[in-house]
């Protein structure tokens, strides 16, 4: 008979787990058989004693194997099935232009997307702003989407990887979120049902990224890389800036706009571009859509000049119940907030650093996130026309603007954004985009 606490006693003692041990244990988190409990006290001996690859690896697999695994095979799409996933960010608007860019150059984008988790922003937050937009299709209508206009993003389903979900909810309140081998496991199972043939993980680094040290997150994004493979789906990852808001903006409809914007070519943030090409060049490369990276470079920018991308985006947005002239008229679609003011400056200097998880709290604490999962979002909110880092300004100047539903939000960002951008009398040494590329050995 599966006995649970003999599973954990030998994770307790260091021992490694086999493949029945793990899928035993995964069956009776999905089955209710195993308690609450017991899955705190294994996750907590994993936080402890790790797990070797192939741990992880099986873990992956039975966490994606406890709910319904998608299939791609049978719609014979002329192109692979890739997808990204980041960490999550402020200002973090990537997906959005990523999924249509990789489907302009011969992807097939199946994105599940998350919503807002603490201090980062949900993609399915921001595109749950377009009026009408059906993030929670049926999985024919998913499947048909992907397939006739090359990239869906829609919501998590309840029947995707259900072990993982019972897990992080485990996890997130005995203190064992932060363990390498289960944050791999929980990411690439809901990856991994997806029935992807390649993934890009963006892991960030930084002050407003989920993992606390530069270390952390080469570690995460390395384990990551060989789990992922190790489950048979091509997977890379980059490490990528997260010191300072990625867009000018970060909020729901707000950060949609910019996206749209960047699609159109109105305007492009450059750190925002650079990110987005470099992820989205990886997945060419993994996806085998471009030999290296300069011809996925080439393809991509031609993707955006054409206006292919951003006659995608329009078209994911249509099929999926959005307005069909969202990328005309989206400003019309998106009502602006109330209050639209600026923060400002009270003494010259540079800006020297960001406190970025401060910078996400301030747009959740305008109602751009949740404190409680069943909270109402005011899409309106957020922050835009960031300065950035090293930038120099004089007192009295804007360091963002506020969009605010009354004065006492407006106030209270205020406050937390003057708190979160130091300013200083020299300039700090500029940071990369992309500190690290990880590729499978
Ligand atoms: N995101 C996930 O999906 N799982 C984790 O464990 C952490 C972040």
């Amino acid at each position: 008979m599966f006995l649970p606490q003999e599973i954990i006693r030998k994770k307790r003692d260091g021992q490694a787990l086999s493949q029945q041990d793990i899928q035993q244990f995964v069956a009776g988190i999905t089955d209710g058989s195993v308690a609450d409990s017991q899955i705190s006290a294994l996750t907590m001996a994993v936080y402890f004693n790790g797990m070797a690859l192939e741990e992880n690896v099986h873990m992956a697999l039975a966490m994606r194997d406890s709910g319904r695994r998608m299939q791609w095979s049978d719609l014979n799409l002329p192109g692979p099935v890739v997808d990204k996933h980041s960490t999550g960010g402020v200002g973090d608007v990537v997906s959005l232009m990523l999924g249509p860019m990789v489907a302009a150059c011969g992807g097939f984008v199946p994105m599940i997307s998350g919503r807002g988790l603490g201090h980062t922003g949900g993609t399915l937050d921001k595109l749950s702003a377009i009026p009408g937009y059906n993030p929670f299709p049926s999985p024919d209508e998913f499947r048909r989407v992907v397939k006739e206009v090359g990239v869906a993003i829609i919501g998590q389903t309840s029947d995707l990887a259900p072990a993982d979900r019972r897990v992080y909810a485990v996890r997130d309140v005995t203190a064992t979120v932060e363990s390498v081998a289960m944050i791999t496991a929980s990411i690439l199972s809901k990856k991994l049902a997806a029935g992807l043939d390649a993934l890009v993980m963006d892991v960030k680094a930084g002050t407003g990224a989920f993992m606390p040290t530069m270390e952390k997150s080469v570690e995460l994004a390395e384990r990551i890389v060989k789990v992922g493979n190790g489950a048979g789906v091509a997977t890379s990852a980059l490490i990528t800036e997260m010191s300072q808001p990625l867009a000018w903006t970060a909020g729901n409809s707000i950060e949609t706009r910019e996206a749209v914007r960047y699609l159109k070519g109105d305007e492009r943030n450059p750190r925002l571009h650079e990110v987005t090409m470099a992820l989205c060049a990886e997945m060419l490369v993994v996806g085998k859509l471009a030999k290296d990276e300069a011809e996925a470079r080439d393809k991509l920018q031609t993707a955006l000049d054409s206006g292919r991308a951003a006659e995608i985006f329009g078209r994911m947005v249509a099929a999926l119940g959005g307005p069909a002239d969202f990328m005309e008229n989206y400003d019309s679609h998106m009502a602006p907030a109330p209050i639209v003011r600026p923060v400002l400056a009270e003494r010259a200097g540079f800006v020297g650093g960001m406190d970025t998880r401060g910078i996400g709290m301030a747009v959740c604490a305008l109602g751009g996130g949740r404190r409680l999962p069943s909270d109402e979002l005011d899409f309106r909110v957020g922050l835009s026309r960031f300065v950035e880092l090293g930038q120099r300004i004089d007192a009295g100047a804007p360091l963002a603007f506020i969009h605010a539903a009354d004065e006492n939000s407006f106030a209270d960002a205020e406050r937390r954004l003057k708190a979160a951008i130091q300013l200083a009398d020299a300039a700090p040494s500029a940071l990369p985009l992309v500190y690290q590329k990880i590729r499978q050995q």
